[in-house]
């Protein structure tokens, strides 16, 4: 595919060409952006409050957005409060098919109903006692004889949208929203293989980021900075092969496929057993009895193997089967415009990226890790979410395993980045035509919003 130039070497697809277990037709797919604004990016976005109190009323009142796992929830009355902004709803379970989700603000004189997750019979406000059931109808007015001016039946709690798929909640506040069906676009189709339903949140990490909201998202849905910010990978990840998919008239997606197994097209001569060692070196999961590599055999495929053995053993299930692809590499996608999961089995992470509280030049970054559900469907309770602090860095939390190092390397860059643009002289931000497809994607479609 010529239409975009990328970097010469073995493409994703070449890869994908002398794999063992061949790759899924959803991998096949090839799908270079096309088309799009060589603009700048303005910079005021990244820090002007008049831009983020828009976004607030054009992007997070009008989109859908993650909420929690349906595993967070299972029982009714188990509710979590999602807070984006200014905005706070109690989501929560009312059936066993239903969930719902409410403005978190009493009717009488606004205090929040709820402060944190749970499980409640009903929604009491802790200030004078009025009392929602969970189908969000007024029952209780204390001292009733005071309000013979409210008709309870026109006082029921407000209510967003909410949708599933993939075992996530999400909400929408927009009472005319698009249903997530058609907002979804064709996530859906790419993640039947990947059985997100079938996972649980085995861990689940947060952090206050250094930067506005979007720079962190953006720092993690392309691999070109891989080469000067994580030089340790190269030995083992094709970083500037990495295929980039923007589809045409989708909107909310797009995709990433780097490669693991192969080393970056910029080093020449690495042998297999080089590759092999510095991927046991980086990632614990394959570690264990020597891995050797035979005169027919090559590196990736040997740890695509290795990786099949230990994800078969940790599930319980038989998954000899699986592709190299979703055994080894990482397959991430974006749902605009702040989720963004992953897909396969090598890296079950799924991040969420939101403003911290009113302020655009931090943010909330969250990373969690969905592992399979055993074979009858059972599973431990979620992880609870650990919050680090601000200056703690991601690696104080034991549970990311490898991927901590990644990130605290991205972080720190991140407030180097978020300084650096307020320093600056330049009105936008120049991007790269393949490699930062995705991220004039998500402008143009958050432009798109903001424009509503
Ligand atoms: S503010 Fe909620 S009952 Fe008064
Ligand atoms: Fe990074």
């Amino acid at each position: 595919m010529d239409i975009i130039a990328r970097r010469p070497g073995p493409s994703v697809q070449d890869v994908f060409d002398t794999d063992i277990n061949p790759a899924p037709a959803i991998m096949r797919v090839e799908s270079p952006a096309q088309g799009q604004s060589d603009a700048d990016v303005p910079i005021e976005r990244y820090f002007s409050k008049a831009w983020h109190d828009r976004e607030i009323e054009k992007v997070w009142r009008n989109t859908w957005q993650l909420a929690c796992r349906l595993e967070h929830i299972p029982n009714i009355g188990d509710h979590v409060v999602y807070n984006i902004v200014h905005d706070s709803l109690i989501v929560v379970r009312t059936g066993p098919d239903k969930i719902r989700a409410y403005h978190n603000s009493c009717l009488h004189r606004g205090t929040m109903l709820r402060t944190e997750g749970g499980c409640v019979k009903q929604l009491r406000c802790p200030f004078h006692g009025f009392t929602w059931n969970l189908d969000g109808k007024l029952t209780i007015i204390p001292g009733q004889w005071d309000f013979p001016h409210v008709d309870k039946a026109k006082m029921s709690l407000p209510e967003a949208q909410v949708g599933t798929w993939g075992g996530f909640v999400f909400i929408n506040m927009a009472a005319d929203a698009e249903p997530l069906e058609s907002y979804l676009e064709n996530l859906p189709e790419h993640f039947a293989a990947f059985n997100l339903e079938d996972r649980y949140v085995a861990a689940h990490v947060a952090k206050i980021m250094p930067c506005n909201w979007k720079l962190a998202m953006e720092a993690f849905v392309e691999a070109y900075h891989v080469a000067f910010a994580h030089p340790q990978v190269l030995g083992y990840y094709g970083d500037t092969n990495t295929q980039y998919d923007v589809w045409p008239g989708v909107r909310h997606v797009s995709r990433m496929i780097s490669v693991q197994g192969v080393p970056s097209p910029a080093l020449k001569g690495i042998p297999p057993e080089r590759v092999i060692a510095e991927m046991r070196r980086d990632v614990p999961f394959f570690a264990g009895k020597p891995i050797e590599v035979g005169a027919h055999e090559t590196a990736r495929g040997k740890l695509a193997e290795r990786a099949r053995q230990k994800i078969s053993r940790s599930i319980g299930r038989d998954m000899s089967g699986l592709s190299d692809t979703e055994s080894l590499d990482l397959i991430e996608y974006m749902l605009f415009p702040n989720m963004v999961p992953w897909g396969g089995q090598a890296l079950p992470i799924t991040y969420r990226f939101r403003p911290n509280g009113d302020d655009p030049e931090t943010s909330l970054m969250e990373i969690m890790f969905l592992f399979s559900k055993a074979p009858d469907g059972s599973h431990p309770p979620p992880a609870t979410m650990t919050m680090l602090g601000p200056d703690q860095p991601w690696s104080d939390a034991p549970e990311l395993g490898s991927a901590a190092m990644i990130v605290d390397q991205d972080t720190d860059n991140l407030m180097r980045i978020q300084k650096g643009l307020r320093a600056s002289k330049k009105p936008g931000v120049t991007l790269a035509r393949y490699q930062e497809s995705r991220i004039r994607h998500f402008h143009a479609t958050l432009d798109d919003y903001m424009a509503r």
